[in-house]
């Protein structure tokens, strides 16, 4: 089945931290919550502002009635009228508006005050004014007019909204300030963690984990510490199987190099000395050239010296006698026989004489497998070895100037054998391209040999 592709927004979510997971919904509702309180204050404003200003309409209307009342009744309407236009004083939200050109006093509806405009445009105030027709006898002299002030109410509308946001955006900010503090310390442990798995994954498996943060982080930094623990036995027992192994491998091959030796040498030798007692016993020297004893003496010879080349790949008697320096040396004039362009320069510190067991073997095959290997592979003109005691460590470098690994190199039996070698010690084996050079590397740890 093929995977689901991740749609866009699982994508970005995928990208958010945990903070701004936390963060981001409480946002949401803020802004989800002021727009709700957008909607409802749009949605009753309207009915609220009719509501409180009905009782407005309704005194403008009786005081028209009383006028017109009075009006009808008075013998000389007029100064009657004048009187009581001059009573209602503006900024009054009733006032008389004598018809004609002069309609003066006419109340607006406007508001006043630091409300902002957009405010006022989403109450959708409604229009709320009224008029209300006065006549002396049936002439129309002018009209009652009620237009409210909404002023004061349009700010308590807009104080209350100030004081909706202004909560809702400081409980925001401390939500958000306890749920960066809170990720803070619960994403701390959490990097320990990663930092310690990526420790385990180099092969570092002493320094434990701190047990810190809220307790499902506590136990699973806990669980790590035991796969620590656990990978570190498997480590151990895993080079311990190796440096078996190897053991074992050497073991063996000083055991055929010694048959080959003791079984092979002898009776090659008494070849030889037949053959030439088969040879004519009246001429003196070596047989006749094409003779059949001749030819039984140079098969034999080139079989003596293809078990001297088994003996000496199978085991270096030197290394035990004569110390891994100078078996290093002989390796080198060997190899420098082999491919006489060849420039062969070396450095073997005099302190890896005093090695012994295995770790001067792996030092020596290591070294012979590099040898071999550019021989065999590099084009070089020229190789260097160097083995040097350094730091606590055997530090071995076989490096050429040759045509360099391939990139799809494929680890064959020497390379494998290097490398598990080096494991087996508790060393690294690295395989490197610089300056032209080709370098094979490896660090022994001294301390294996005590170990050891
Ligand atoms: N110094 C070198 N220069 C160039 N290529 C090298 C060098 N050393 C190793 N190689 C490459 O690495 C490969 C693996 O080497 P490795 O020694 O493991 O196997 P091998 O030499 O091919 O065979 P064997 O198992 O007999 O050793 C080689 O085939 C070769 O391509
Ligand atoms: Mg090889």
């Amino acid at each position: 089945m093929e995977p689901a592709v991740p749609s866009l927004a699982d994508r970005l979510w995928n990208r958010l931290s945990l903070r701004a997971r936390l963060l981001l919904p409480m946002a949401a509702m803020v802004v989800g919550a002021l727009l709700l309180g957008g909607l409802a204050l749009q949605t009753f404003s309207p009915e609220q502002f009719e509501d409180e200003n009905a009782q407005g309409t309704r005194s403008a209307q009786r005081v028209a009635e009383a006028l017109n009342a009075a009006l009808a009744a008075a013998d000389n309407p007029q100064p009657t009228l004048d009187a009581f236009a001059a009573s209602l004083r503006p900024p009054a939200a009733i006032a008389f508006v004598p018809s004609g050109p002069d309609r003066r006093n006419v109340p607006s509806e406007t508001y006043h005050g630091s409300v902002p405009a957009w405010f006022t445009a989403l109450l959708q105030i409604p229009e709320l004014g009224s008029t209300h027709p006065v006549a002396i006898r049936t002439a129309h002299v002018g009209d009652i007019v009620f237009r409210p002030d909404l002023s004061a109410e349009i700010l308590e509308k807009w104080v209350g909204f100030l004081a909706i946001a202004g909560s809702s955006a400081a409980l925001m900010l401390l939500a958000g300030l306890s749920a960066y503090f809170t990720t803070g310390t619960a994403l701390r442990p959490l990097t320990h963690l990663g930092a310690g798995l990526t420790r385990m994954r180099n092969g570092v498996y002493d320094t434990p984990i701190p047990l810190a943060g809220p307790p499902e982080i506590r136990k699973s930094c806990a669980e790590a510490n035991e796969l620590a623990a656990t990978l570190k036995r498997l480590s151990r027992d895993n080079r311990d199987l190796l440096r078996k192994l190897v053991a074992v491998q050497d073991d063996e091959r000083r055991e055929l190099a010694r048959e080959l030796h003791d079984e092979m040498g002898p009776l090659l030798f008494a070849i030889r000395a037949n053959a030439t007692a088969l040879s004519d016993p009246e001429a003196e020297g070596p047989p006749e050239p094409g003779s059949p004893a001749h030819g039984i003496l140079s098969a034999t010879e080139a079989l003596q010296q293809a078990n001297r080349r088994v003996l000496e790949g199978l085991s270096p008697v030197y290394i035990g006698d004569l110390g891994l320096a100078v078996s290093v040396r002989a390796l080198l004039r060997n190899a420098q026989s082999q491919a006489p362009g060849l420039r062969v320069t070396s450095r073997i510190d005099h302190r890896l004489d005093d090695l012994d067991g295995l770790l001067s073997q792996t030092t020596y095959r290591v070294i012979q497998e590099g040898v071999t290997n550019v021989l065999r592979h590099a084009k070089a003109t020229t190789i260097c070895v160097t083995a040097t005691v350094n730091g606590g460590q055997i530090e071995i470098d076989v490096s050429d100037d040759g045509v360099g690994l391939p990139r799809d190199l494929t680890f064959g039996r020497g390379l494998t054998g290097m490398h598990e070698r080096a494991r087996a010690l508790d060393g690294d084996l690295q395989l490197l391209r610089e300056q032209g050079q080709t370098i094979v590397r490896c660090r022994l740890p001294l301390d294996q040999l005590i170990a050891g």
